[in-house]
């Protein structure tokens, strides 16, 4: 009999994650394939359906302005756990450490429903930095019944925790598979990656740099020191940032506030996967402190400062194409500038490398999910 799989997701980057998983399932006669997303973003997530072609069978649309993290968190567990109820799904599918993956995981644990995580065992040792997601990887950690770690390392990190390693794979991360499938749309209809060609004529002869940020653990003064770098930056003749800002209020209330009108910065709306992928391939570096991003920007050979102060992928620091730098304004500055102005040092952190996976992580866990 078919196995009924309900794949749950809230955000940006859980559906970028989890629909290259979708699509495996859905074209797999040995799987009934459901999804519900939770709505935790709205256009962040919307985004990202549209473009992979997902219309959930369940949407929660929990997103409220500026939600506090109990409220969030109550209304996950209670709304997917009603979804549960409906479903009955043989196996509950989250991704990552989002509220909507650990209520998610959560909610299948008191129905017995065994849990399959996507990204299992990234840590980072450190329970404040990322807040909350530290703890969240940590608690689905201890619940899943299918660990589906990305790489040795987080394999590794599952081990030391007394994880049953019967039940820990290494599948790779399928960042790389959405990456390589929206990379494939973008040569067949380049124009779905063309609504950049205004700033890319308006900044043409300048290096871009690509910058995001939103982690909450830097919301205040974090934030404003991200802002104070990238001021400092663009004094330069010779750069250009482009910023999508993320639609957190904490984060555009400061960017807007302390980089709006300036010639060589563009904050710009977040951009949909694709325009994401075209600003990863035009630019010279990025400044971020996203997760994903640190996996996607080694995979395409663009060094990434990373603007916090630990960082649970390690590979891509190993790998020498991503380098920690914090939050500090002066640090910040001081690491883009040798970029910038050193060609070795450059050329040294510019190559490509998969630490994360070798496109292949959908099917992987489908097969697991299978067996
Ligand atoms: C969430 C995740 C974080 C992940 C990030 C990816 C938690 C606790 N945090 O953080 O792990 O790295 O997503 O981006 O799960 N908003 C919108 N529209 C959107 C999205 C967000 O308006 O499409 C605004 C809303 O006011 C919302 C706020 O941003 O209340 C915060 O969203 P939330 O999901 O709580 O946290 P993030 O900081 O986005
Ligand atoms: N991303 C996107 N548009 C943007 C910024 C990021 O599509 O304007 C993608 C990016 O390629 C990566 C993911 O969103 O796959 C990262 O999401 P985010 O930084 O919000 O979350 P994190 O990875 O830190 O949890």
């Amino acid at each position: 009999m078919a196995r009924r799989i309900l794949t749950v997701f809230g955000t940006r980057p859980e559906a970028i994650k989890l629909f290259p998983l979708v699509h495996a399932l859905e074209g797999d006669n040995r799987f009934v394939s459901r999804v519900c997303v939770t709505g935790q973003h709205r256009g962040m997530l919307d985004q990202v359906l549209e473009i992979a072609g997902i219309a959930p069978g369940h949407d929660l649309d929990v997103m409220q302005p500026d939600q506090s993290l109990d409220a969030l968190t109550a209304r996950l567990l209670t709304g997917i756990g009603q979804v549960l109820d409906v479903e009955q799904p043989d196996w509950v599918v989250v991704q990552g450490d989002t509220a909507t993956a650990m209520c998610g995981a959560l909610a299948a644990y008191y129905r017995k429903i065994p849990v399959a995580h996507v990204e299992a065992g990234l840590r980072s040792g450190n329970i404040h930095h990322p807040w909350p997601e530290e703890i969240n990887r940590r608690i689905i950690g201890t619940m899943a019944a299918l660990h589906c770690a990305p790489t040795e390392t987080a394999a590794e990190a599952l081990r030391r925790e007394n994880v049953d390693p019967a039940t820990i794979r290494v599948t790779g991360n399928t960042v790389i598979d959405a990456l390589h499938w929206v990379a494939a749309r973008i040569r067949s209809r380049p124009e779905l990656a063309g609504g950049l060609a205004d700033l890319e004529a308006r900044f043409a002869g300048k290096r871009i740099i690509g910058v995001t940020s939103h982690r909450r653990e830097n919301f205040g003064e974090g934030m404003q020191a991200i802002a104070d770098a990238i001021r400092r930056i663009a004094t330069r003749g010779d750069v250009a940032l482009i910023f999508p800002v993320h639609l957190n209020p904490n984060v555009r209330s400061v960017m807007q506030a302390e980089l709006s009108g300036l010639d060589n910065v563009a904050l710009i709306e977040p951009l949909d996967y694709p325009h994401f992928v075209r600003l990863l391939d035009i630019c010279t570096l990025m400044l971020t402190d996203s997760g994903g991003v640190q996996e996607e920007a080694p995979a395409l050979g663009k060094p990434v400062l990373v603007m916090r102060e630990t960082t649970e992928r390690p590979e891509g620091v190993a790998a020498g194409t991503a380098r920690l730098v914090g939050t500090d304004a002066a640090r910040i500055v001081a690491e883009a500038t040798r970029l910038l102005d050193d060609a070795q040092a450059y050329a040294e952190m510019a190559r490509a490398h998969n630490p994360f996976g070798d496109g292949k992580s959908a099917r992987r866990i489908a097969d697991l999910l299978a067996g």
